[in-house]
């Protein structure tokens, strides 16, 4: 049985004290679902986000992290500095990170295995662009970048790994997809781990949409076979939506 995943993602939002004040209002508005909850917030929200969250079954993510252990890599954030902050979840290859700051599949492919390799859970984006769509590509591109980045992935690691189907033309602009396309996708994604880890292993994935969901279009997402949760950007910046979605 997959246990739903609601997952926030902040990016570049909320700073230390509306971290503390959004947790603290979030808090006991969840605290009585079924759905497992994330929440990824930037690298300097990490730590009050760990005290606002103690005692709560919230889990805490980051949206980002290196795949080198230390050394002279400037501006970085290691594996090992997230764990320190009680970080469970990491997000890995996020559109955003792949189009605006060139991370390419072999960079997602050594930040997945780190992650793994330190105990840390990526969440792991993938998704074609509005033109690939067009071009019919969605199938081909998801699958390389599925592909490339479980690469060196063992069955017992793949089971515990998030993926989240991000179409990029569904992001920050209010279209999302079809729950319908959004479901074909993620049986897609499910049947690609078929042929790499066996059927076992594929049944048990979860597979989020991402994608300008909302309180209005959560439900729907929901229903669809496949679809084992979301990964939320702008809904989950205001609580009353972020809960409505958690509650779906
Ligand atoms: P929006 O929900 O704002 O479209 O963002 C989706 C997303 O990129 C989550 O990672």
């Amino acid at each position: 049985m997959r246990v739903p995943v609601m997952a926030g993602n902040w990016k570049m939002h909320m700073n230390s004290n509306e971290t503390k004040s959004f947790i603290h209002d979030l808090r006991g508005r969840v605290e009585d679902t079924e759905v497992k909850v994330i929440l990824c917030v930037p690298f300097t929200s990490i730590s009050a986000a760990k005290d606002a969250l103690a005692g709560t079954k919230i889990g805490l993510g980051a949206q980002n992290m290196s795949w080198e252990e230390k050394g002279a890599f400037t501006g970085e954030i290691s594996p090992d500095m997230l764990l320190s902050e009680g970080v469970e979840y990491v997000i890995i290859g996020h559109s955003e990170r792949r189009a605006i700051f060139k991370e390419t599949d072999d960079m997602i492919n050594k930040k997945v295995v780190k992650a793994l390799e330190k105990g840390l859970i990526p969440i792991l984006c993938v998704g074609e662009t509005l033109e690939e769509r067009e071009e019919h590509k969605a199938k081909e591109v998801t699958k390389h970048q599925l592909k490339e980045a479980l690469k060196g992935v063992r069955v017992k690691e793949m089971e515990k790994i998030i993926v989240a189907y991000e179409p990029v033309w569904a992001i920050g602009t209010g279209k999302t997809a079809s729950p319908e396309d959004a479901n074909e996708m993620a049986v897609f994604i499910r049947e690609t781990l078929k042929e790499l880890y066996g059927e076992e292993t594929s049944e048990e994935v979860i597979i989020q949409y991402g994608g300008s969901v909302k309180p209005g279009n959560v439900e729907e997402i929901m229903n669809q076979s496949d679809v084992d949760g979301a990964l939320v950007g702008g809904a989950s910046l205001k609580v009353e939506d972020f809960e409505k979605i958690v509650n779906f």
